[in-house]
């Protein structure tokens, strides 16, 4: 079902108007828990191990596996919802965007999974809340540790670089092209919606 000027709430599938209620859990939803698992992160290269630290990193691989979850699940609702949402602009700007979000649902992706393949791999058992996802093994698999060794850290800072991108180029269209872009993340429909200028067709 599509909005209409006028709903008090935005429909659950996205439109070529506006992302729609189930795209907008996501989105928000992922966005605090990144900002969890950065804010942690960030404390521990900058505190070093303190109890607050403790804390954030004592929750890292649990958050981080239920993004791998989230993940999964964003990337099919965006290929079932493709050919109805918001299109992108014409031109380098629409290009860079398109670029942007795909480097961003790449990122997302690989950073949690290369971490998980590492788990597997050092035979230390995954049982989250008391349920078994892998057994504890005696023997290490280097190879499956390897990549998230080398790429775990330097790939999670590169996906927090495009989110800071990602809210830098929000504001931009905000304040300064006018074309106020967050209101599809945000708003439901009504008569104060801007209307979507230079849209491909
Ligand atoms: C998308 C989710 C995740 C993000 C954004 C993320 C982010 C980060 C960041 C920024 C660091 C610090 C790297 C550094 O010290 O330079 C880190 C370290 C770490 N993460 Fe994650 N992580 C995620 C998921 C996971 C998962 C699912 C696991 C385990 C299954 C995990 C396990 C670890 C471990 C063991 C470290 C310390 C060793 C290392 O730096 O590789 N992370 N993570």
């Amino acid at each position: 079902m599509h909005s209409v000027a006028g709903d008090a709430m935005p429909a659950l599938s996205d439109t070529a108007i506006r992302y729609g209620a189930v795209s907008r859990a996501l989105h928000w939803g992922m966005a605090l828990l990144f900002a969890w698992q950065f804010l942690g992160m960030i404390l521990r290269a900058t505190l070093g191990r303190t109890p607050v630290v403790g804390f954030f990193v004592g929750t890292h691989v649990t958050v981080g596996v239920l993004l791998l979850a989230l993940g999964l699940l964003r990337l099919v609702w965006a290929l079932a919802n493709h050919a109805h949402r918001p299109p992108y602009e014409a031109g380098p700007l629409g290009r860079a965007a398109r670029l942007g979000h795909a480097g961003l649902y790449a990122l997302m992706l690989v950073v949690p999974t290369l971490a998980v393949v590492r788990l597997y791999g050092s035979g230390r058992g995954y049982a989250p809340f008391g349920i078994e996802i892998f057994a504890p093994s005696e023997t290490k698999i280097e190879w499956l540790m390897a990549p998230a060794n080398a790429l775990h850290g330097p790939l999670a800072w590169t996906l927090l670089a495009f989110i800071a991108g990602h809210v830098v180029m929000v504001v931009v269209h905000q304040v300064f092209l006018g074309d106020r872009i967050l209101y599809r993340m945000t708003r439901t429909a009504g008569p104060a919606d801007p209307a979507p200028a230079h849209r491909e067709p």
